[in-house]
């Protein structure tokens, strides 16, 4: 217990081809799906986790078919909006990073008022990614840092790594420790790019409407097994252990 990650992000895949595997519609699969974001959030928040992110939407997912975009996103809206009550009694958080501008109105308010409602909870922080990509991240945070430039409110000489941070989507949390991608792929699919440089990785074939919490304890387990040695060698690790996990 006292060497949890502070911030676990998962990627949730696999929802489609488990559904095909019970010979269902993929939309049953990401129905499905739901049942293990509520265990997993829960499970994170047993634990004392501070911080979960939950790949939900990639900027990439808006070019499925049709049926598919309008009936998960309806899923996701509705999911975020009869969650609250548990949310705020569970004293979680909720955040969003990604292109809002890609949601539709009504998605856009639903999802502002969850993040209001729940803007005093001091517990998980629970990070929906959803309309997200990485190059869309790193791409809009560009733009900005250009803009703020060119109005001298940032020095060019200035810019360092602490600068870029501030002006990404996932400016007030830390790099997650931890990387969890279900279904059995072993891709990043645009997801964090930056901010997963030092994360421990984890796959399992697990599909996502599958995965529950002693999964969750499993990658957990795995993650705590792990020698962290941030670009040093294993001696000097171990020689300044106790600070280092
Ligand atoms: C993950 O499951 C959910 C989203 C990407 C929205 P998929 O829908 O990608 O399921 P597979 O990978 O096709 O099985
Ligand atoms: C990544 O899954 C996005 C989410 C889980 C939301 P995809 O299913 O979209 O990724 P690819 O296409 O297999 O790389
Ligand atoms: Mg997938």
């Amino acid at each position: 217990m006292d060497r949890l990650p502070r911030h676990i992000a998962i990627i949730m895949d696999g929802n489609g081809r488990w559904a095909q595997e019970q010979g269902q519609d993929r939309l049953y699969g990401h129905f499905h799906g739901v049942e293990s974001v509520r265990e997993i959030v829960e499970g994170c928040a047993e634990l004392g986790i501070r911080y979960l992110t939950l790949y939900a939407f990639s900027t990439e997912n808006w070019d499925r078919p049709e049926p598919e975009v309008t009936g998960l996103m309806e899923l996701l809206v509705e999911t975020i909006r009869k969650e609250v009550p548990t949310l705020n009694k569970n004293n979680i958080r909720l955040h969003v990073i990604g292109d809002m501008s890609m949601l539709p109105e009504n998605a856009h308010r639903a999802l502002q008022e969850a993040l209001d409602m729940t803007a005093t909870n001091s517990g998980l922080n629970l990070v929906m990614a959803l309309s997200y990509s990485s190059r869309w991240e790193l791409v809009h945070a560009v733009k900005r840092i250009a803009e703020d430039v060119q109005a001298s409110k940032v020095d060019p000489a200035e810019i360092g790594q602490d600068i870029l941070q501030s002006y990404l989507a996932t400016s007030a949390f830390p790099d997650p420790e931890l990387m969890i991608r279900t279904s059995g792929e072993y891709r990043i699919s645009n997801f964090l790019l930056y901010q997963l440089a030092y994360a421990e990785l984890y796959f399992t074939s697990t599909r996502w409407p599958e995965f529950r919490k002693n999964h969750l304890y499993e990658a957990i387990l795995d993650y705590q097994g792990r020698e962290r040695r941030f670009g040093k060698t294993g001696h000097q690790v171990r020689e300044d252990s106790g600070v280092k996990w």
